[in-house]
Parts: C-alpha cells; structure tokens; sequence
C-alpha cells in the first residue's frame, strides 16, 4: 500500500504544484481533499504552463485518475470553464480520468454575494478572502439545513425543492444585509445548474468508495493539498485563514481515507515567506527585498492576481506548520529567488511581550506582537538555476537549506530551482 501526501506548511502558495506533478509519475491516482476554486497551482507540463484552480495536477497525466473528493467545494461552472480550457489545449481531452464526489458542496451564486457582504461588514479588518464563495459555502455544509452536494444536483425534483428553500432564505438574509440587493431567482438558478450538472454527471461517482477500492487494489494513491497548513481552519492564524482543514489534518476527513492508510507526508516550504490577503505575518518585508523577493518570484495570485506579501522565511510558522501536518520529510522551492541577495534572514523565535518563543501563539493577537528573531546567514550571489546536483550548490546555499531543514525538522527530499521539471534536486531524505 503506497499513499503520499504533498500539504503546503505556510500561508499556501509553495508551489505544490509542480511536486505534485513531479510526484505523479509514480502514483496512480491523484486526489484533491478540501477547498475549492480559491486555490491556484502553476504546472508546466511538456513545456506548457497550466495554471489548475479545482482540477488536481493529475489530470494532466492521461494515465492518472483525478478524483475531486468529498471535502472539496465545487463551483461548477468555473470546473467546466476548467476541464474545457485543458481540454482544448492537451491532445488527451479529460475523459475517464476525473471523478468528482457526489458528498462534494457546491458553491451558488449567493455564496459569492454574501462573501462580499461579510467583508465588507468587517470594515478596516478583512480576512482579504478570494471571493468565490468558499466560506460561505462550507458555512451552510456545517449548518446543514441550507447546503446543497453535487449527489442533490442528479436529483433535479429534490434539487429543485431545496433550491427553492435556499434561495428565499439568502434574498432575505441577503436583504437584510444590503438593503440594495435584488432577490434571486430560484427557478434560473435551478435551470443553470441543472445544465452543469448533466455536463458533469460522466464525472460525478461515490469517490470515497473509489478509494477505499483502489487502496484495497493496490492502486499508489497522491494526495493533493490547497492552500498551506497556517490556513487551516482550526489550527491556523485564525480568523485569518481559510475554511477547510488545509494543513495534512484534512487528508482523513477529506478523502475519506483513513490517515493511518497515509504512508508518506510531504511538506513544501518556500525558501522565503507569503502570504495573501489580510492576518499578522511576523516576517513580512515592507522594504525594497520584499519587492525584489515578489518580482523575481512573480508573487502575484494564480487565481486572483493580487501581490502577495512577502518576507524572511518563518522557521517557527513553518515548524508549526510542520508539526502539525507530521510530515517525513520537506521540500524548499523557490530557492533561485533568494539569489543575489547578500545577506539572508531567517526567523529562528519569536519575542512576545519580551519572552522569547519557538511556540507559535494560538491567538491572533500574540502573533500581531511577536516580533521577530533572526539569524543572518550569507547569501549567494550567484544563478543557481541550473544545479542539478545538491553537492553543486555554493557552500551558502547549503547552510541556508540545512538551517531551513533543521527549523522545521526534517529531513530534506527535494529542493526546488525553478518552475520546470528539470530545475529539481531529488536529495536522500
Ligand atoms: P478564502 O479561502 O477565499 O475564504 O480566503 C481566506 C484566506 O485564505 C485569504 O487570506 C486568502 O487569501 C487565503 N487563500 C485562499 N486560497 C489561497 C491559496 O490558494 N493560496 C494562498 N492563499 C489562499
């Protein structure tokens, strides 16, 4: 039995992309657990850039099976403006290889309105969310009385009728919060989604029991996961976070396949730290390193565009972040960013309220007044790009990656140079 999970230990955004891809050569079938249409990975696969927002890296791979699992939320007419974006591009349209759960949520327009209520409402202090009604919609799944799964959607009189329920409950909520909003129309939101929902019935399958089947076959399963575990909804910089259990604590509850059936965790770090959208970030850089760090590194949103934020990278966040997803071993990327800078910081404590911590703080607030503690270390001032081989580096880039390695704690499987396949150094973890 062979499953390995690849779970992000920052604030998202570490390229797991490209390792997942890397990784797929190996596996058989490869799964997306939790989040939605927020999360943005960059493939290059045969020497084309596909940017995936719903649809696993897997996909690319004819030979693969993508499965979009339970605890995921589905915005299905974004996954359909995907499948045909990469259909129309990849010789292999997406056919037999995806299969989408039927526990999946799905995501509705008002999903999206009363987001941008929700934020607005919070004045001077958003979460600086991506606005595709991700929070919303796994709002109504723990509510319950309000949610609609892609299952509901095959069963158009039974859609129908909770359709009609739901919609008259958001135009009053919504109503209420806004008193310019004009109500919605159950009916022509019905007919939509019933038009999505037959082009996406070849795909729509009992994904858990998929699973447990290809684990039971002997299939080599890759889990994929969205955002990075300082997201996570119950142990990440909350509120500021996302809604869904994005570090490897949501592998189990959003696959269905039991964590113990996990034989392999994969952390990816980037060499520095980002981070999108609004929350303390102890690191961050407000100064020319920061901009040189977000233009070299092209740190703009794959879904959203927005700059994202950047500084030193956070040994005690990415510890945190470590420990809490269990992983066996790490990958940095990004580590061709940092070239040419001549000193480089990393985050070895924190110092809250002159106490000095390697214990990231539960509440948002410490983490406001945590300021950081750095160890200096030389940089590199040269193109490292085109290392293959580790023993290749410059002796500072050595002690960077090992210091980052030692932070978090764990062995070191697979540094990254840059976006293409052979821009990898595979190291002994
Ligand atoms: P939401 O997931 O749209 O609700 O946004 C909640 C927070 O998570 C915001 O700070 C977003 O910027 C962040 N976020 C959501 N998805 C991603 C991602 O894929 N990468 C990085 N940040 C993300």
């Amino acid at each position: 039995m062979s499953a390995t999970s690849v779970v992000g230990l920052q604030w998202g955004d570490e390229a797991k992309g490209k390792i997942v891809d890397l990784l797929t050569d190996e596996h058989d079938v490869v799964v997306r657990y939790q989040g939605g249409n927020n999360a943005g990975h960059t493939v290059v696969f045969n020497g084309q850039t596909y940017k995936l927002s719903q649809l696993p890296a897997g996909v690319l791979h004819p030979r693969v099976v993508s499965v979009i699992a339970t605890g995921v939320v589905i915005n299905p007419e974004a996954l359909l403006r995907e499948i045909d974006a990469i259909g129309a591009r990849s010789s292999q349209p997406i056919g037999g290889n995806l299969l989408i759960s039927d526990r999946a949520h799905v995501i509705f327009p008002y999903h999206g309105l009363e987001e941008a209520v929700l934020e607005k409402n919070r004045k001077g202090d958003p979460i600086g969310t991506t606005m595709r009604g991700i929070g919303p919609c796994y709002c109504d799944k723990a509510g319950r009385t309000h949610a609609i799964r892609v299952g509901d959607l095959c069963r158009p009189e039974y859609f129908r009728r909770q359709l009609t329920d739901v919609v008259a409950h958001k135009n009053v909520i919504l109503r209420a919060l806004d008193p310019g909003f004009v109500p919605l129309d159950a009916e022509r939101i019905y007919k939509e989604y019933l038009g999505y929902a037959e082009r996406l019935r070849p795909f729509i399958a009992d994904t858990t029991a998929y699973l447990h089947r290809a684990l039971r076959e002997g299939k080599r399963l890759l889990f994929e996961g969205a955002q990075g575990s300082l997201l996570d909804i119950d142990h990440g910089t909350y509120p500021f976070v996302t809604s869904s259990n994005s570090s490897g604590c949501g592998v189990h509850n959003g696959s269905g396949v039991s964590e113990r059936a996990i034989t392999k965790m994969i952390g990816v770090v980037k060499a520095y730290s980002t981070r999108v959208g609004g929350g303390p970030f102890v690191t961050e850089l407000h100064d020319e390193i920061g901009q040189q760090i977000r233009d070299v590194g092209h740190e703009y949103g794959t879904v959203t565009g927005r700059p994202r934020r950047c500084g030193w990278f956070d040994g005690v966040a990415a510890g945190y972040g470590a420990r809490l997803s269990g992983v066996d071993s790490i990958v940095i990327a990004l580590l061709d960013v940092l070239s040419g800078l001549k000193e480089l910081k990393i985050c070895v404590a924190y110092e809250i309220g002159g106490e000095q911590t390697t214990e990231f703080p539960s509440h948002v607030s410490d983490l406001a007044r945590a300021v950081p503690v750095y160890r200096t270390l030389p940089g590199w001032m040269c193109d490292i790009s085109k290392v293959r081989r580790y023993e290749d580096f410059p002796a500072a880039t050595k002690q960077y990656v090992e210091t980052v390695a030692d932070l978090v704690a764990a062995p070191l499987e697979i540094v990254s140079v840059g976006p293409d396949r052979e821009q990898t150094i595979f190291c002994d973890a």
